[in-house]
């Protein structure tokens, strides 16, 4: 009660944000109009202080695939609390983390037999080129570009995005990038042998841009020949987010390293986990003096374990994987008539209720919206969607006309339909482009006012 009495003496959250946290972001919150009161959520809706409902196409960026305030999680927890589990023991181990690990390295198969907790998606990654790297003594990392991997200084050296990178300079040595799809410029890379880890994400998450046909494979394949891990980051993908519960499966891959993290724990505790072949854990966990090579005072958090066990059994019970894949394949059929009805809609694509639409175009307003700032008009469809229809979606990176959605996996069809209709209703005014919402999306853009 006291924790609730103290949350509603908040007069203004954006205010406090602003003041102690971050007022830039509070600024771009004002400037877009989402700086909503929220006061609840559950499953794929969220509430504001005026008992408005919005519907979540973003599902925290990709964390509540099971759904927000998931009751059989929480229960998880609860109990986990009630049991007064011994929690860390630094020296010691307890049986929670052990059985998720077991049912996570059960569910990976192929090659994975060992599991490393984090507390992040980007420590997962942090740890596959840490452990990597010594694992085959090797010294360079190869990633691709527009490829995202996390903000920590190791991750953001694969990032493949100069929006992220350039003002962080100078990043870790031995880094490449090669274009997402391009083998010749793989093999090039890794025919000196001195390649460590090749990492990818199966489906890249800015811009949702899916894999050529053979790439996946033949990634894999050419780092076989080279002696290079496979590592397939899953942090997005995961969890049934494209149809499988991890994305390789759509190819048949078998990865040597998969960082995992967002949705595992329901969205309720920090988490994050790799996933690797036993024989990158031994090359590194070599002796009882390296029994503690790498590792994280938080990590494995009991809380978190009980929530991810409670979690695989949900996406398990309520059959969210095939749901994803069967809800996705819906999406698809619903919206790929977007591209013959709009001139501005260039491609839908997606897997799973991983979805995006980018849009192009050659009028007038658009080419002065571009020119202002890549991917604008983006804003003009994301805008609308939150302020007149309440729905929650975000562009899909920086410089990209691409609005993208994530949402839970347990989103109802007549939500995912009124969706199709509101994001219909809004490309079709958009690109009529009335004067008001020019002039926001050039405010937006911080070029006009
Ligand atoms: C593919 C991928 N890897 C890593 C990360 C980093 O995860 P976290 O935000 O938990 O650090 C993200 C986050 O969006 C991601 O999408």
């Amino acid at each position: 009660m006291e924790l609730g009495a103290r949350i509603a003496s908040v007069q203004d959250e954006h205010e406090l944000w602003a003041r102690t946290i971050n007022p830039q972001f509070v600024r771009v919150l004002r400037t877009i109009g989402f700086d909503r009161k929220w006061t609840r959520a559950e499953g794929a809706h969220l509430y504001d202080a005026d008992g408005n409902r919005y519907l979540d196409m973003l599902g925290g960026f990709g964390m509540y695939n099971v759904g927000r305030n998931n009751p059989r999680i929480r229960a998880a927890l609860i109990e986990a609390l009630e049991l007064d589990t011994p929690g860390m023991l630094a020296m010691g181990v307890t049986a929670l983390p052990g059985l998720l690990a077991d049912e996570l390295i059960a569910r990976a198969g192929g090659r994975i037999g060992r599991c490393l907790f984090t507390s992040s998606g980007t420590e997962a990654v942090e740890a596959a080129l840490k452990l990597g790297r010594a694992a085959t003594k090797r010294p360079r990392v190869v990633a691709c570009d527009h490829g995202f991997h996390g903000l920590t200084l190791g991750s953001l050296s694969a990032n493949g995005d100069a929006n992220f990178t350039a003002r962080f300079q100078p990043l870790l040595p031995g880094f490449s990038h090669i274009p997402f799809g391009d083998l010749d410029a793989l093999e090039r890379e890794l025919q000196s042998e001195d390649v460590a880890i090749f990492i990818v994400e199966p489906i890249q998450g800015k811009g949702v841009n899916l894999p050529p046909a053979g790439f996946l494979e033949g990634a894999q394949a050419l780092c076989r020949t080279y002696g290079t891990l496979f590592c397939v980051d899953e942090v997005q993908t995961g969890f049934g987010r494209t149809g499988k519960l991890f994305a390789y499966e759509h190819w048949g891959l078998e990865p040597d390293l998969v960082p995992v993290a967002k949705s595992l724990s329901g969205g309720y505790v920090p988490v994050g986990a790799l996933l690797m072949a036993r024989s990158v854990h031994e090359a590194v966990f070599d002796s009882m003096s390296n029994a503690m090579s790498h590792g994280s005072t938080f990590a494995p958090n009991e809380l978190a374990m009980a929530a991810g066990l409670a979690t695989l059994r949900e996406l398990d019970d309520q059959g969210l994987v095939e749901r994803a894949a069967m809800l996705g394949e819906r999406l698809l059929e619903q919206t790929r008539p977007l591209v013959d009805e709009f001139d501005v809609v260039r491609e839908v694509r997606g897997l799973g209720l991983m979805w995006a639409i980018e849009f192009e175009g050659d009028g007038r307003m658009y080419r002065m919206l571009e020119r202002a700032q890549r991917g604008l008009f983006a804003q003009l469809v994301v805008v609308p969607l939150f302020s007149e229809h309440r729905i929650l979606t975000q562009v899909a990176g920086h410089d990209m006309a691409v609005v993208k959605i994530l949402p839970p996996l347990m989103v109802g069809e007549d939500d995912l339909a009124a969706f199709v209709e509101a994001l219909r209703a809004t490309v079709k005014r958009a690109r009529r482009m009335p004067t008001s919402l020019t002039k926001f999306a050039l405010t937006a853009a911080g070029i006009g006012r």
